[in-house]
């Protein structure tokens, strides 16, 4: 099949997203193929963590207009779990510590969810550790409790490993990864996306996750609309020079990136 005839993975279109009396996304498209990876960047608070979650379904955002299809299903009538089972898959900014359930349980639990086979699962979840560096003496804990932030990402990426996803939304994935980390996690992610067809979208601050995530676009987020768009090596080009042609404001560097 062309790739101009496939479904897409993921169908924004026109979409409004307000909090209260507060408009966050102001009217986002966003068509996203079988298999592709694409970046979006932008200032702080520009609505990127909104766009993911209002991917996920998280409460407390008001849709005002527009529809966002996924594997050729309207969502808005679909829970986070139902969203989940179609192959949406989130790695959050802040990832949740869910007390009392572990690893092999969560797992577990998805696959079931999904119809999957179960057998073998510790093997598969001591092999996955290993690939992405995850310290095997850590998964027996309580998922993300006690983890380090970097150990967080490793987990969530550990996650995405053993259970399919179409589309995965990485929401600063390389937030409190040191180098080795962000190097690891990221080939598996690229390593996932080749070998299962699986689709990214990789929110980020920084060119070097895109050193080893290959993206085709990179997609920048301004006050609630995509006002740019160009390849990979946009990236780079705003690292020199922020955002200021986009927001109008002039905004150094430094006010965008204060970390
Ligand atoms: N649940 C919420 N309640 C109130 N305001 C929110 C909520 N979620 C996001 N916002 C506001 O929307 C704007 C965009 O936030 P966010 O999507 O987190 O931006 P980014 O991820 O690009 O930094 C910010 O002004 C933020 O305070
Ligand atoms: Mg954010």
């Amino acid at each position: 099949m062309s790739q101009a005839s496939m479904v897409p993975v993921l169908e924004i279109t026109d979409l409004h997203v307000s909090v209260g009396e507060k408009e966050i996304l102001r009217g986002v498209s966003l068509t996203v193929g079988e298999g592709e990876k694409v970046a979006i960047m932008g200032p702080n608070g520009s609505g990127k963590t909104t766009l993911s979650n209002v991917l996920l379904g998280k409460p407390g955002y008001r849709i005002d207009q527009g529809s966002i299809r996924f594997m050729g299903q309207d969502l808005s009538s679909l829970s986070t779990h139902e969203r989940a089972q179609l192959g949406l898959s989130l790695v959050s900014q802040y990832p949740q510590e869910v007390e009392g359930v572990d690893l092999k349980d969560l797992v577990g639990a998805a696959l079931s969810a999904r119809g999957l086979d179960l057998d073998g699962v510790e093997s598969r979840v001591a092999n996955e550790a290993r690939k992405i560096g995850f310290s095997e003496s850590l998964l027996g804990r309580w998922v993300n409790v006690d983890l380090s932030g970097g150990e967080k990402k490793r987990l969530e990426t550990l996650l995405l490993s053993l259970v399919p996803a179409r589309l995965a939304v990485l929401d600063e994935l390389d937030s409190g990864l040191d180098i080795d980390a962000l190097r690891q996690v990221s080939q598996r992610i690229e390593d996932l996306s080749s070998s299962n067809s699986m689709a990214v979208v990789a929110i980020t601050h920084y060119s070097r996750l895109l050193k080893t995530l290959t993206v085709s676009r990179v997609l920048v987020l301004a006050h609630g609309l995509f006002v740019t768009e160009g390849g990979p090596e946009l990236a780079e080009e705003l690292e020199t020079t922020g955002y200021r042609d986009y927001t109008g404001k002039g905004t150094p560097t430094e006010d965008i990136f204060p970390f």
